[in-house]
């Protein structure tokens, strides 16, 4: 199997660090006469992007469980911004730097005098922020945007220290160490491939997981080309449970979680009501002595097992045919122009 840039994500993520200017702060831009200084204080920040890029949203909401973020992580993934922001700090995340909902969105960002970073490895996206002086972290370029994933996490999660939100030196390496400790877990991945042939796989995660389910979720959709749905707990375990009395044809249930997660207990519980009705669930303990080790651990060793699945089916992983047909007919047809 080939495992395309995974081999490389701790390295891509100790590079792309490098790329954040030491001085973001003391950034001040004037955007149609309105000065933006970087170095003000922020009541919120707002990540947004989609699909690869987007996932650093869900996974730096996933930390604010466990770490003491100083504000709220809004994360958006639509052509506008959430309404009623009064102080946000803007990361626009798109590895392509192409995509018209995260170009918009950082648009929209800076017509309403907030600060934006952008996130890229280039596109109109940086075109358009650097032209008017907005600061662009470069990233290195992987095989296609969801396998650089590092290279988009750990530049944000360095943005967020600097700007006091997070404090996140000491825990930069361990994420580092889930990776690496993923990339020995092949085989473990290759087993949890071989269990989710000719399924439909049910995925439930604690609240604190959701990034790590959606990330499963979009890596079965766009590596093994597979349909999957999402369970987050305890919310699911209202409604989502309810279905499990009625025997569906090829759904494979499989449960995510930390050893430390706030929301364990509560999952063990949904496990031992999920196998009284005569469900077996597949149970993923995501590896790792701190919050970023096992988040990393986890989209790593699940991202492997997604093209472990693509292997056996024998799907080529890398294009996403439909996506890009997708951006090209919504640019044909000119409703978003950026
Ligand atoms: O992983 C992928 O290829 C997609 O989910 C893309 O990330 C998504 O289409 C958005 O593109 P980009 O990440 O270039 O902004």
């Amino acid at each position: 199997m080939n495992l395309l840039d995974y081999p490389r994500w701790p390295l891509l993520a100790r590079e792309s660090i490098l790329n954040v200017p030491i001085d973001i702060r003391s950034t001040r831009v004037n955007v149609e006469g309105k000065v933006i200084d970087y170095g003000s204080d922020i009541d919120s920040v707002v990540i947004t992007g989609m699909g690869g890029s987007g996932v650093v949203g869900d996974i730096v909401n996933d930390l604010c469980w466990f770490w003491d973020c100083r504000v709220p992580i809004i994360v958006s993934k639509n052509m506008r911004l959430p309404r009623r922001l009064s102080r946000p700090l803007v990361l626009a995340i798109s590895y392509s730097g192409n995509t018209v909902e995260t170009i918009m969105s950082a648009e929209e960002a800076l017509s309403r005098g907030y600060p934006v970073i952008g996130i890229t490895t280039g596109g109109k996206l940086s075109a358009i922020l650097s032209s008017k002086g907005v600061p662009v972290i470069l990233i290195p370029k992987a095989s296609a945007p969801r396998y650089g994933l590092p290279s988009l996490l750990y530049p944000t999660l360095i943005v967020l220290e600097r700007f006091g939100v997070v404090s996140v030196t000491n825990e930069l390496e361990r994420g580092i160490v889930g990776m690496e400790k993923a990339l020995r877990a092949v085989d473990e991945a290759s087993k949890l491939a071989k269990e989710l042939v000719n399924s439909i796989p049910v995925i439930w995660v604690p609240e604190s997981r959701r990034g790590v389910g959606i990330r499963f979720k979009n890596d079965l959709n766009e590596n093994a080309k597979y349909f999957s749905i999402v369970s987050v707990i305890p919310e699911g375990a209202h409604n989502d449970i309810a279905a499990i009395t009625t025997s569906q044809a090829g759904l494979r249930h499989v449960v995510i979680s930390g050893s430390n997660d706030f929301e364990s207990k509560y999952l063990d519980a949904v496990v031992d009501v999920i196998s009284s009705f005569g469900v077996k669930p597949l149970i993923v303990r995501l590896d790792g002595s701190t919050p970023l080790e096992s988040e990393m651990y986890g989209v790593t060793f699940l991202g492997i097992a997604t093209l472990a699945l693509a292997h056996l089916l024998n799907v080529e992983p890398v294009s996403t045919l439909p996506i890009n047909k997708l951006k090209e007919e919504l640019d044909r047809r000119g409703l978003f122009t950026v």
